[in-house]
């Protein structure tokens, strides 16, 4: 199976290609990858000589590159976006462009030749928040940030190509995922990194939002049961369950780290701030799906691959970050008193 990975150099997508080519022996990956401020081939490093395995620099919204990295293949999964809820707040256009406009290209070029399967990861933020009950793959979609909208924007589209050509679309909606190689503007490797630097943990409102934090090897085995069982036009929640509120969260980071809880900072809250994200994911687990990580231990498994890896985010930490930090987090600390 020759599969386009699209987006691989991020986060999800370089765990997954690392998961999937050592379990697949007879699989080649071609990952295309912009390689924007969340893009890091360092992810890569252990596969990079392999010969099953291809990187192609380029954007998904460029229809050139797109349909050259098409030929031959069997399978695309797209994880190419832009992923940011803050960033998506302060300059949507980006989001808008990658997560609507190269899904559309993709969907073109896949179609023209005549991919056998389309996995399109989307997220459980499509629905909008769930405050006191799990949403199920038919509930409506309410997303209230433009990533949630564009994501929306993206998977819908994406589904339109079944409906209307019989184009074969998966989507898959997953949970937060947390695990190793997570850019440090999400919120637990900023937590985690922050707290090692001794740094104030930002903790938006007051802290009673809740979120699924699902390990990242987690979805990418999800995504692996999809792309063997998966049904074309049909959508898959995935999320593990694990629920935790943000600020217990963040005193289990501080607890395992031994730093002090006046780190912890309230400080003032994101716009539209979504309070709960939940799914029910019966349908994932009919097809074999198991979350291996709980609540717990998938957290502390990331708190130790930070703590273990601090040449992997100290230089992200002191390039473009720096500067979304002093947007981001600058007077909101300010006016915290931090
Ligand atoms: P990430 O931000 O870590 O990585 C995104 C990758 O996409 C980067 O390598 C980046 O260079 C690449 N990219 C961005 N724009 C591109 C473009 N125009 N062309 C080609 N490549 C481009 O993101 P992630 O956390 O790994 O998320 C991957 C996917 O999973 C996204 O579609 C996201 O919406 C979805 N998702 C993420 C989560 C989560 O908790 N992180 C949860 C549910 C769904
Ligand atoms: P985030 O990791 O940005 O994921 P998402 O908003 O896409 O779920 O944020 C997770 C939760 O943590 C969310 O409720 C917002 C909160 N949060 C903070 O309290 N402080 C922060 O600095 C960040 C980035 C997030």
């Amino acid at each position: 199976m020759r599969i386009l990975v699209t987006g691989g150099a991020g986060f999800i997508g370089s765990n997954f290609i690392r998961m999937y080519l050592a379990r697949h022996p007879d699989s080649e990956i071609v990952n295309l990858d912009k390689l924007t401020y969340a893009g890091n081939l360092e992810n890569l490093k252990e596969i990079e000589e392999d010969s099953r395995y291809s990187f192609v620099k380029g954007d998904i919204c460029d229809a050139g590159v797109v349909d050259d990295a098409m030929k031959g293949v069997d399978a695309v999964v797209n994880f190419a976006a832009e992923t940011h809820v803050d960033r998506s707040i302060g300059d949507p256009d980006a989001f808008l462009k990658t997560n609507v406009l190269g899904v559309h290209i993709l969907l073109e070029a896949a179609r023209k030749h005549d991919v056998g399967r389309f996995i399109q990861i989307s997220t459980d933020e499509v629905y909008g928040p769930a405050p006191d009950r799990p949403f199920s793959e038919g509930d409506v979609l309410t997303p209230r940030n433009p990533y949630s909208a564009s994501k929306a924007g993206g998977e819908l589209l994406a589904r339109s190509y079944f409906i209307t050509y019989g184009f074969p679309v998966i989507i898959s909606r997953a949970a937060n995922n947390i695990g190793p190689n997570q850019y440090p503007e999400k919120v637990i490797p900023l937590f985690v990194t922050n707290a090692i630097e001794d740094k104030p943990l930002p903790l938006y409102g007051d802290g009673n939002q809740e979120r699924d934090y699902m390990h990242v090897l987690d979805h990418c085995s999800g995504v692996e049961i999809l792309l063997e069982k998966g049904e074309p036009g049909e959508i898959y929640n995935i999320g593990a369950g694990n629920h935790m509120r943000n600020i217990e969260m963040a005193k289990l980071v501080l607890d395992e780290l031994k730093k002090p809880e006046s780190l912890l900072t309230h400080v003032r809250d994101r716009e539209g701030h979504d309070i709960r994200y939940a799914i029910d994911s019966s349908k994932m687990r009919a097809l074999g799906w198991e979350p291996e990580f709980g609540t717990k231990a998938a957290i502390l498994d990331a708190v130790h691959w930070y703590a273990a890896n601090r040449d992997w985010w100290e230089p992200i930490k002191s390039g473009e970050f720096r500067e979304f930090y002093e947007r981001q987090y600058r007077s909101r600390l300010e006016e915290a008193g931090a």
